[in-house]
């Protein structure tokens, strides 16, 4: 094609305005790539149609993957309805999207031991978060106190002070104040390193060490040894409480500088309730790349909550590569099923 063509192609591809584009596609257009992608609801790039997660059901043992009805469509929930009829199923394995293999599975004891026979923590009832997409069944991952996914060993992922960034889409109305629910960056041993050794999501209304505006609940990051609202750990007042039934919650991080922004996932802009420096004793970084959810960096397993979609990437993205995400976000419209 002539060359004027192409770059009109370009322009309109990285606008987003004309061309479809799953959150993965739009990070990449930033030079910020996934370099995982979890989710049980839907594909997170355009052309994604391998496995998003695999269920054991408990009759027999035998597991089984879902997949995408399509190349980067929603959940096939029927494929696991009828495997799961009867039964009982969990959520084994969340596979990562990206294709660095960052898949989440069981996670291992550490400073914390979960509350399974080997020390290990439990699995997501696969069934245990009914919701829809765009008016079509999909299920999220409903965490229990005791339940947990981990992968150490992470390829791809920010070690030491190298910038990243992360969202999640998560359940609002579900937490409690146990620590921690988190997604994000820990540490490879599953016990707890020091100060700055974790950048990860938290989403809840623990307050051991700080708290936001109100009665909670926060999203604050967990940098190990504290959850921050903002630079001071004590008290954030611009940190809000968060009151949408579908929570769009993201962080980011590089050199003495990071962020917290977020927004309903379902309607609506992002805000930001923090940018600015770490804090004392947080600078430099000492990530160590692990990957968790729905548990802290020491496995400490005693939160709850609701996973629905999540990314980490390589680089820092810009508010405006967030902002064009958080639309894709609403425009798969997120929806409780009764
Ligand atoms: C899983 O969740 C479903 C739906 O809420 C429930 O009927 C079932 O008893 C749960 N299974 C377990 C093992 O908790």
């Amino acid at each position: 094609m002539p060359q004027y063509r192409s770059i009109l192609a370009l322009g309109l591809a990285t606008t987003g305005s004309l061309v479809a584009a799953a959150p993965c596609d739009i990070y990449a257009t930033g030079d910020t790539p996934c370099i995982a992608a979890h989710s049980t609801t839907r594909a997170l790039y355009d052309d994604y149609s391998d496995a998003l997660y695999q269920v054991s059901r408990s009759s027999d043992s035998t597991t089984t993957d879902i997949s995408p009805v399509k190349a980067g469509g929603i959940a096939n929930a029927a494929a696991q309805d009828s495997f799961c009829a009867n039964t009982d199923c969990e959520i084994t394995t969340i596979y990562d999207q990206s294709g660095k293999k960052n898949h989440l599975t069981r996670a291992p004891p550490g400073g914390f031991k979960g509350p399974a026979d080997d020390g290990y923590d439990t699995l997501a009832n696969a069934t245990g978060a009914p919701i829809t997409l765009n008016g079509q069944k999909v299920y999220g991952v409903k965490i229990e106190a005791g339940m947990g996914y981990r992968k150490n060993g992470a390829v791809g992922t920010a070690t030491g002070n190298d910038p990243e960034g992360m969202y999640a889409v998560i359940d609002g109305t579900d937490f409690n104040d146990q620590c921690c629910f988190d997604y994000g960056n820990a540490e490879t041993s599953n016990t707890d390193t020091g100060a700055g050794h974790m950048e990860a999501i938290y989403f809840g209304t623990n307050t051991a060490w700080g708290k936001g505006a109100g009665d909670g609940p926060w999203l604050m990051g967990d940098l190990e040894d504290g959850l921050f609202g903002g630079k001071d750990a004590k008290y954030s007042p611009e940190d809000p409480s968060i009151t949408s039934r579908f929570f769009t919650a993201i962080l980011k991080g590089e050199p003495n500088h990071w962020a917290l922004r977020g927004g309903d996932a379902a309607t609506g802009d992002l805000s930001t309730y923090f940018d600015g420096e770490r804090p004392d004793g947080y600078n430099p970084m000492h990530n160590e790349g692990s990957i968790i959810l729905g548990i802290g960096g020491d496995n400490s397993p005693n939160a709850q909550g609701t996973f629905y979609e999540g990314v980490m990437t390589s680089g820092f993205p810009s508010d405006d590569i967030e902002n064009k995400v958080q639309a894709d976000i609403v425009a798969a419209k997120y929806a409780t099923s009764d």
